[in-house]
């Protein structure tokens, strides 16, 4: 199987861009973390279906983890990422250093609000959404593709990156992409890896307590009584809740009522050691 081109500065990017530029071809981006699984292929199945030439991004983005989190330990798997990557076909990885990505002297930070200050996952990694838009406007700038996407699992970030994009005049268009589930409804993550066995076996609840509280507001319970019955269920299966909480899909603003707009439910808890996430539509 021939390897993909893994790119690592940004030098070099300009020229292998430059390349299918000067050919005519479109190009559709993959921004990821690594630990490929199957929502990240799903990202690149869908990248091919928009665009001629795929690039996919593998960068552990220190700036978006606090001290206190995992960027220390977060699963490195790059020889099985390549190997995913070269049956998927992709045209160029763009695995940059740190020091390539925040040289010496590297003193700039973009400061998201809107969709970023909803109090969802702001208000729990109030560093995270900063560290994502900085490092998704310079991959946005150094692939400068047509086509950028972005998983609905992280639905926050999907809103933050849109109106980045949309704020400061890059000319792409990010493209959301459904949340891929394990058969029993665990959304697939890199952070599953961290489960023990009887973690494992309890963390589908999340999913469908979610779906469980999306057909009680569909219908007619009030949305102040279903998320309160889906919260002590999550709680009594061993989850500590950081939020559940039903936003305007669009905004993230509170929403009281099915007639205030399309609405999302979103959920971050923490099982053991593991702060998992997820969100459905109502
Ligand atoms: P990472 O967690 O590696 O995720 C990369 C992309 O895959 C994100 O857009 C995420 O939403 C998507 N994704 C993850 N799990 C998914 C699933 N089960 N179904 C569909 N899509 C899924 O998110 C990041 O990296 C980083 O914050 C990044 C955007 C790369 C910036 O550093």
């Amino acid at each position: 199987m021939p390897k993909p081109p893994i790119i690592r500065s940004v030098s070099s990017l300009r020229r292998a861009i430059g390349r299918f530029r000067k050919a005519g071809d479109t190009v559709a981006l993959v921004p990821t973390m690594g630990a490929l699984h199957g929502g990240h292929v799903t990202l690149v199945r869908q990248a091919r279906r928009r665009a001629r030439r795929v690039v996919v991004s593998i960068f552990v983005n220190p700036a978006q983890f606090a001290p206190h989190e995992d960027f220390g330990s977060y699963p490195r798997t790059f020889a099985t990422d390549l190997a995913a990557l070269s049956k998927l076909k992709v045209d160029l990885i763009w695995a940059p250093s740190v020091r390539e990505m925040y040289p010496d002297c590297f003193a700039m930070r973009i400061e998201p609000e809107g969709p970023a200050k909803a109090g969802l996952e702001d208000a729990f990694r109030p560093h995270f959404f900063g560290g994502v838009a900085t490092v998704v406007a310079k991959l946005l700038l150094q692939v400068a593709p047509q086509f950028a996407m972005f998983g609905e699992k992280d639905f926050q970030q999907l809103r933050v990156v849109t109106a980045m994009a949309k704020d400061l005049d890059i000319p792409v268009k990010i493209v959301g992409v459904p949340t891929v589930r394990e058969k029993d409804g665990l959304a697939l993550s890199s952070r599953n890896a961290y489960l023990s066995e009887h973690e494992r076996a309890v963390a589908p609840t999340l999913h469908s307590v979610l779906k469980d509280t999306a057909s009680r507001i569909k219908a007619g319970q009030s949305i102040g009584a279903a998320i309160a019955a889906g919260r002590g269920t999550i709680e009594r299966s061993g989850f500590s809740v950081d939020y559940l909480e039903a936003r305007d899909a669009r905004t993230l603003v509170p929403i009281a009522s099915l007639q205030d707009g399309p609405v999302r439910l979103l959920v971050a808890a923490k099982l053991g050691r593991t702060r998992l996430i997820d969100n459905v539509k109502v």
